[in-house]
């Protein structure tokens, strides 16, 4: 499997060199002249944990969470404290674990946050259904949130059973939804799990738009292999049929495709922390893109908690890139929201796209993966497929190396990838 992935870096990035990250890394963060920088949170905490999911975090305990929100506050002022003058940035969101289990503290971190940058379009936290409250909600509104992320997984028994998750009553969640208005509303789902039928994604789809949500993720299950679950996903050609039917679906009803994963039913709604040019991430496992590098803080709050109380940064790991990485790394992510600008490009790197991948661009036109129009790139059908079946692999080849290893050693000295 990793033989895909190993071919295709070799020859996007001209060079057998793998990415190297290692535990040396910067103390202070050139964000300054980075242009569209976004802001991640991450608070690692949950009231239960799911078997399945591969993200950072542990059981909810207030004193604990009290005190890496201290620490966090700390590191926000660590970085910011850089430079003088505010920082625009588009947006901040805060992902976990569940950050709304710390509503009453996110107003604490967004003021950290606002003494050194400016956020332009918005604030965003996830929740859990159990989150969904009238007081929690009023909380995260009077502390400047505009945007929920909510994880429904599914509004079927049958799937929350299989995930181990408790049925979402929806029509309370309409209730409270329907008391305090935020610009976005998001529901995440996840597909391609056993038995899953079109009927059953379609009817969720259906239900989460009727129901307060104006913007939906649908995740495919990634089955991460240091994770407990026992969900295997579908083959290959079902996965196709369910995402191409989903797709039209989603299309045929109007609503607007804003990333692989993502359909907005109203012009305004958006919910995305991954497609930004340079990021900075905050609390443990966030991840950091700057112009020329890309770091991990550690996997452990308590070795986050230790580091940044003696006021050192807590990154575990750092790739500086190679101009062709970077680019790999641009490409990847900015396809993520289905089209890639050659303007745009040309902007960030002062090379034309089309001198550095012409042959790449011609083959993925050939094949039918993209379409040109002005310089603008768009993903077909068959290429958001493609797309969906490569990151599979990156994930399993990447993604699930480094976090496995990361949760059992706060420091890694070296990983190769
Ligand atoms: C941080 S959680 C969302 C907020 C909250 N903790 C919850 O679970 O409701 C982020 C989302 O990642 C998705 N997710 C988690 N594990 C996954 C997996 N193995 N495969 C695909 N999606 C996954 C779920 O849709 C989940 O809602
Ligand atoms: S899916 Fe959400 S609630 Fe479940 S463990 Fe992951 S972050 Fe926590």
């Amino acid at each position: 499997m990793s033989l895909i992935t190993d071919i295709t870096r070799m020859w996007l990035t001209r060079t057998t060199k793998p990415f190297t990250f290692t535990n040396e890394y910067d103390s202070t963060l050139e964000y300054k002249y980075c242009d569209n920088l976004g802001l991640y949170v991450h608070i690692p905490f949950c009231k239960s944990i799911c078997n399945f999911c591969p993200y950072c975090k542990e059981i909810y305990n207030k004193d604990k969470c009290d005190k890496y929100i201290d620490s966090l506050i700390k590191e926000i002022h660590l970085v910011g404290s850089g430079y003088t003058e505010k920082k625009k940035v588009t947006s901040l969101y805060f992902g976990g674990g569940t950050p709304a289990l710390a509503a009453d503290r996110i107003k604490e971190i967004i003021d950290a946050l606002n003494e050194h940058f400016i956020i332009i379009e918005g604030i965003g936290v996830e929740l859990h259904p159990d989150n969904v409250t009238i007081p929690t909600l009023e909380k995260l509104k009077e502390a400047g949130v505009t945007k929920l992320s909510i994880g429904i997984q599914s509004f079927q028994d049958k799937y929350q059973n299989i995930l181990g998750r408790k049925t979402v009553d929806e029509n309370k969640l309409y209730d409270v939804l329907s008391q305090v208005k935020f610009e976005t509303i998001s529901m995440d789902f996840i597909f391609a799990l056993p038995q899953q039928t079109y009927d059953d994604l379609k009817k969720d789809i259906e239900t989460a738009f009727s129901h307060g949500a104006n913007h939906i993720a649908i995740y495919p299950f990634i089955d991460f292999t240091f994770t407990k679950s026992t969900v295997k996903s579908i083959d290959k050609r079902e996965k196709r049929k369910l995402l191409d039917k989903i797709t039209n679906y989603c299309l045929d009803q109007g609503y607007e495709r804003s990333s692989i994963w993502t359909f907005a039913s109203e012009k305004q709604a958006g919910y995305s922390s991954m497609t930004r040019d340079n990021f900075l991430g905050f609390g443990c496992s966030a991840t950091t893109l700057l112009k020329d590098q890309f770091k991990i803080n550690t996997f452990s709050t308590d070795e986050y908690c230790n580091r940044i109380d003696n006021h050192n940064l807590a990154t575990s790991l750092t790739i500086r890139f190679t101009e062709r990485q970077r680019m790999v790394y641009y490409l990847f992510w900015t396809a993520y929201s289905t089209q890639v600008d050659e303007k745009d490009f040309e902007k960030f790197f002062g090379k034309k796209l089309k001198k550095m991948y012409g042959l790449e661009i011609l083959v993925a036109k050939l094949l039918g993966f993209v379409t040109e129009e002005n310089g603008i790139y768009k993903m077909t059908l068959k290429g958001a497929f493609y797309y969906h079946y490569y990151e599979n692999f990156y994930t399993l080849s990447y993604i699930d190396k480094m976090w496995g290893i990361m949760r059992e050693h706060a420091f890694p000295e070296k990983i190769e990838l």
